[in-house]
């Protein structure tokens, strides 16, 4: 493939023309047969947050506090939110990063830190997660030299807590739960997995990155809460995305902490060398303002009482998908408690039915064990109850008739990072 740099130049115009097709080569972001990730709560809010990132972009977050004043003051508002949110103690604190895999690794970072300073850091040390786990833990645990205990699959979606149990030893500095997990919609059982922790003594890591800004909201569509923050006894981190379901652009998550202890040991300042301190509170060093900005930007549009009527409205439309496809038999994965759920049918190859689906223009995902459908729902989807539940019966039909077939390709979540997809080998 010949490299950007070499190909004959184009002008400003041609650029543009050129990545308008792109453009168009792309499923749309969001809509009414999009139910992969794109957490879109309204045009409205889509604005707002855009504006906002345009108007912020060239900011350099690192610089915030110093030069770019407003930084801080999103930074210190959007974490008192969070803070307040999640019934933090006293004492509470919380970091701004990048995306989840980063808030995730930054627990991890913070579990082994701890760790080390009360002198239980041995060899072997490892950190302990469900199947559903997501792999920023894997990624966290390979950059830190942290052994990674993710549970066996077993085709069930909720943590065998025997096995977490079992798996925790006296070098476990970490047990980490799911609210709710990536490939299901039912979170982890939180409580539960806090009592282990609390015996074994080590960090308890709540990832929340996708329900961290409905789960709290719940109420306002007549459910049930679900404990999942430090009201938990033992809760030391809770992680969550801005750029899910805080509707902000992409490039903004959360860490909270029970104790700013933690917090500041996880800060890396720097001053031996020329060009002074250099402090960062996470990972990232340089990035743009823009999703600051936005996600700051997101929350005074909607305040509270905003985020409530949205979710509310999510719910609201994912209970109408849900009994539709109740009425054509599909079968429910557990209780989901955010807006994302699986389902099923017996007797049905589900890769097959997920292909012919993606080949009808439905944008969906699957997970595995259990071989399930997913959908992640948003403001797009009020009236995607019926066409859905449509499409899903004369595919299904058709499969079991035999007149459609797929390849069993299965589900891919990410694949970007599998060198040969990158194209940029040096032959
Ligand atoms: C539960 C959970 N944790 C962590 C992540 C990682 O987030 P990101 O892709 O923003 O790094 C995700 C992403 O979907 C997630 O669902």
């Amino acid at each position: 493939m010949p490299g950007a740099l070499h190909q004959p130049r184009l002008s400003a115009e041609e650029i543009a023309a050129r990545l308008a097709d792109y453009k168009r080569q792309n499923v749309p972001t969001y809509g009414p047969k999009m139910f992969r990730p794109s957490y879109f709560a309204g045009q409205d809010v889509v604005d707002v947050a855009e504006h906002a990132f345009a108007l912020f972009l060239k900011e350099n977050w690192l610089y915030g506090r110093t030069s770019y004043p407003a930084v801080g003051v999103f930074e210190d508002e959007i974490l008192a939110s969070l803070l307040d949110l999640y019934h933090a103690p006293r004492g509470a604190a919380g970091s701004l990063t990048s995306g989840g895999t980063e808030s995730d690794i930054m627990a991890v970072r913070s579990a082994r830190a701890r760790a080390e300073r009360l002198g239980r850091l041995k060899s072997g040390a490892n950190i302990v997660i469900p199947q559903t786990a997501h792999p920023a833990f894997d990624k966290g645990g390979e950059l830190l030299g942290i052994e990674v205990r993710r549970e066996p699959s077993r085709g069930h979606h909720l943590p065998d807590l025997e096995w977490i149990a079992d798996a925790c030893d006296d070098s476990t500095i970490m047990l980490a739960a799911s609210a709710p997990p990536y490939p299901f919609g039912e979170c982890d059982p939180v409580e539960e997995m806090a009592a282990i922790a609390r015996k074994h003594e080590c960090w308890f890591h709540v990832d929340s990155c996708l329900g961290g800004m409905i789960l709290p909201f719940r109420e306002a569509a007549e459910l049930k809460p679900v404990a999942f923050d430090f009201r938990v006894a033992g809760v030391d981190s809770v992680s969550v995305d801005l750029h899910k379901c805080g509707y902000a652009s992409k490039g903004i998550s959360a860490i909270v902490y029970a104790d700013r202890t933690d917090e500041q040991a996880a800060r890396t300042v720097f001053e031996n060398w020329p060009s002074g301190l250099y402090a960062t509170s996470g990972i990232a060093g340089t990035r743009s303002a823009g999703a600051l900005a936005s996600a700051w930007a997101v929350m005074r549009y909607l305040g509270a009482e905003g985020y409530r009527e949205r979710t509310k409205a999510i719910f609201g439309y994912r209970d109408k998908i849900i009994s539709a496809l109740r009425g054509i038999g599909a079968e429910i994965v557990g209780d989901p408690h955010c807006f994302h759920f699986n389902f099923l049918f017996h007797e049905v190859d589900m890769s097959v039915l997920v292909e012919e689906l993606v080949r009808e223009g439905w944008v969906i995902s699957s997970s595995k064990q259990p071989d399930t459908i997913q959908l992640m729902v948003t403001a797009a989807h009020e009236h995607s109850a019926a066409p859905l539940a449509e499409a899903v019966e004369q595919v299904l039909r058709d499969v079991r008739a035999g007149k459609r077939a797929g390849t069993g390709q299965g589900a891919v979540y990410s694949k970007v990072e599998t060198r040969d997809t990158v194209g940029a080998i040096r032959a």
